[in-house]
């Protein structure tokens, strides 16, 4: 059975861009009251009372927008001082990271993972939901800063969406010829707000490489991570390009993680609602630690049978969580 030890950790609901694919536009979403966030202590505890003894050391902090969480740089300044965490990383839309990187940056945190689907200021704009094009600039002006830094490796992540942002998949990509950057692209899952887009509505990574490849060439690169990129490399390129193909290619039979959302609850799999427990719950019912790292331990043993098998089943999934509210 494959190792589960990698737990994202969801810091908040919010988001302060409202990305068409992540989260629904118009309608409200129910967000998390802040009473029912997960405290620091609360996430705190249970990594040392219920994840770390169940063999858990990586960890990964996500949103919504993990940045907007109050106190999220005590938070990591916590979880990096934990002696059994062996990585700890963040994935953000990098908007407030001008300001933020250096801190977080002391506080412990080494790798992060930046949203960046377009190099557009008016695409990124549509994108993230019309919030004003000077977004992209002060965005760029994070990433350059946790470059500066020293966040290494420095992750862009690209949801590649046919028509919006797929003709600047080479202007992306040339990005790494220059800079120690790893450029991901990812398709475009219809989850959550996905279901705006038809199914066919993404494009398999592999289209990606083959369009790369006529460019530049294309040879096999260094694996630096936990998640499921396939890793790719120009030739002489500084950096890396990274495949994430959860549509074309299943990779749930080495699915190494679990999530927990804001609001405390543990999901065994993003695209499976199945065997979710609530650990918040259990916690201020005084529920006994040990009782609730039995009840971890238990879903860990049943995770593989729920993790998805969309192609095998031929089912899309139900969804009632958004992604902003699972974590991405
Ligand atoms: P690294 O440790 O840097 O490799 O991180 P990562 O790729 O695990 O983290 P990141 O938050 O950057 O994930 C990028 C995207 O990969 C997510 O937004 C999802 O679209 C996809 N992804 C990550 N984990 C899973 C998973 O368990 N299942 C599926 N289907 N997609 C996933
Ligand atoms: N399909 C693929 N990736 C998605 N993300 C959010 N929604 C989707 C989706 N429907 C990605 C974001 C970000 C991470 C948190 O999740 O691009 O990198
Ligand atoms: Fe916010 Fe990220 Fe969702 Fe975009 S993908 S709305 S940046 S949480």
């Amino acid at each position: 059975m494959n190792t589960v030890d990698y737990l994202r950790i969801s810091l908040i609901d919010r988001c302060n861009f409202r990305c068409e694919y992540c989260m629904p536009a118009g309608e409200e979403l129910n967000y998390i009251l802040s009473q029912n966030l997960l405290t620091s202590d609360e996430i705190l505890t249970l990594l040392n009372e219920v994840f770390i003894p169940l063999g858990f050391t990586r960890f990964r902090l996500t949103g919504g927008e993990p940045l907007l969480r109050p106190g999220v740089v005590d938070i990591v300044r916590q979880i990096a001082q934990l002696p059994q965490t062996q990585d700890l990383a963040m994935t953000t839309n990098g908007f407030l990271l001008d300001t933020m990187a250096q801190d977080l940056y002391d506080a412990g945190l080494r790798r992060i993972n930046i949203s960046l689907d377009s190099l557009e200021p008016e695409t990124f704009d549509k994108i993230i939901g019309n919030r004003g094009k000077s977004r992209w600039e002060r965005t760029w002006a994070g990433i350059q800063k946790a470059y500066e830094v020293g966040f290494n490796p420095l992750k862009l992540n690209v949801v590649v969406i046919p028509g919006v942002n797929d003709h600047e998949v080479l202007n992306l990509a040339a990005l790494t010829l220059e800079r120690q950057w790893h450029v991901r692209f990812i398709e475009f899952m219809p989850i959550g707000n996905g279901h705006l887009f038809s199914e066919r509505a993404w494009i398999p990574s592999e289209e990606l490489r083959q369009r790369i490849r006529e460019r530049w060439g294309l040879t096999e690169g260094e694996v630096r991570g936990n998640g499921p990129a396939d890793v790719f490399q120009i030739p002489g390129a500084q950096g890396t390009l990274g495949f994430i193909s959860q549509m074309s290619e299943c990779f749930c039979d080495r699915c190494n993680r679990m999530r927990l959302s804001a609001d405390g609850w543990l999901r065994p799999c993003l695209l499976n609602e199945t065997g979710q427990i609530d650990l918040k719950t259990g916690l201020r019912s005084h529920l006994r630690l040990t009782e609730l790292r039995q009840q971890v331990a238990d879903l860990l043993q049943i995770k593989p049978e729920i993790n998805f098998k969309q192609r095998e089943s031929g089912t899309e999934g139900t969804y009632t969580r958004t992604m902003s509210q699972i974590g991405g």
